[in-house]
């Protein structure tokens, strides 16, 4: 089958997002949208695609796949059109910036019996894989710390200092695929959230800190750090820890997987792997899961659930420092019904 894939929001994602999918050999980029026209035309050349404004536009060329990376607050209106039209979509995170937004998109999609995938791209790596397969049979987890260094600076869109449309900071652009990652490691869901979060510009709309515990279910507890300074924070650090009742499992981004407990050490190195010598790998295994979820008549690995679930923390979080008290997840997600966004 060929598959007709739109991508909607031609920067950074959606740049790397159309990489991935292009690798595809069942794949063709038909069209690139973005309202910044010079944009649009730069990555639809690239592909052999035409160059529209706007996701109707797109929609209009006939695609099987919409592929979402716009700014936070502008994902919900793309993927209803989509839904409409019977057409899958690739969501980039985070899903949307309120509950409200989330839960009409999945129960859009899922009316129209289209598939919804959320871009959580860090459970295709390979150091991902590998500590998740650890995880699998190392018994119950205790703890965990997840720590995201990230960065902001001039060369990123200045729409992420703007909250409307970003809806948050460091947590909602980049440690939300953070959360995603311990939910999925861990194979269980957050809770209750104690965090505080600081700005490092006085001036900021949005937090460029955050320190959070997070209590799961099954009783594991986990801290979540992140930071996005303007200065470049070299080296940068996006490391998960993991402790079980039997080992202990560690993956740092882009650099290895590591194992260790009474049966001996195991280490997988990123640097020593062919698999991942392209730099956007985990996109193109990403959007081959939607070609392959598309064709088997199956959800995708990482669907819209995720999605809200990630975003139900991350606005417990924003709620948690906030009001300088811990917040139960079930009091997020009670707050759908209000408007969702809880800031
Ligand atoms: N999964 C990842 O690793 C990853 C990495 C970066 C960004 N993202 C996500 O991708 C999305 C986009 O982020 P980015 O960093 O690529 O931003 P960006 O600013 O680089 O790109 C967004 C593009 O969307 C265009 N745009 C804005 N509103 C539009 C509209 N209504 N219609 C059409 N085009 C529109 C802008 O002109 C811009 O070119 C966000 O959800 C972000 O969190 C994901």
């Amino acid at each position: 089958m060929s598959v007709r894939v739109g991508v909607l929001g031609a920067g950074q994602a959606g740049g790397r997002q159309a990489h991935g999918f292009a690798l595809h050999p069942e794949v063709r980029i038909v069209g690139v949208g973005d309202l910044d026209p010079a944009r649009a035309a730069a990555l639809a050349e690239r592909h052999g695609a035409r160059a529209v404004a706007d996701h109707d536009a797109l929609l209009g060329l006939g695609v099987d796949v919409l592929v979402v990376a716009t700014p936070h607050a502008l994902h919900v209106a793309p993927a209803l059109a989509a839904a409409e039209r019977g057409v899958h979509v690739m969501m980039e995170k985070p899903i949307a910036t309120t509950l409200r937004d989330a839960h009409t998109i999945v129960d859009a999609c899922g009316e129209a019996g289209v598939w919804l995938a959320t871009s959580f791209v860090h459970r295709f790596r390979e150091e991902s894989v590998r500590a998740a397969g650890w995880l699998a049979d190392a018994g119950a987890v205790h703890l965990a710390r997840e720590t995201v260094n990230g960065q902001v600076t001039p060369a990123h869109p200045r729409w992420l200092g703007d909250a409307r449309l970003a809806g948050g900071g460091v947590l909602m652009y980049t440690a939300i695929h953070g959360v995603d990652r311990l939910r999925w490691l861990l194979r269980d869901e957050v809770v209750e959230v104690d965090a505080g979060s600081c700005q490092f510009e006085p001036e900021a709309e949005v937090e460029s800190g955050v320190a959070a515990l997070l209590r799961f279910a099954g009783g594991a507890i986990a801290t979540l750090s992140a930071s996005a300074p303007r200065y470049r924070p070299e080296p940068t650090l996006w490391e998960t820890e993991v402790f079980t009742e039997r080992a202990m499992v560690r993956l740092r981004t882009r650099e290895f997987a590591e194992c260790g407990s009474d049966a001996g050490r195991e280490r997988y190195e990123t640097a020593s792997d062919p698999a991942t010598a392209d730099p956007y790998y985990n996109f193109a295994r990403q959007a081959a899961d939607l070609v392959d979820a598309i064709n088997e008549r199956r959800a995708p690995a990482v669907d819209g659930v995720a999605g809200i679930r990630a975003l139900e923390v991350c606005l417990a979080i924003y709620r948690s420092a906030a009001e300088r008290r811990p917040v139960a997840i079930a009091e997020i997600a009670a707050a759908r019904g209000e408007g969702g966004a809880t800031r």
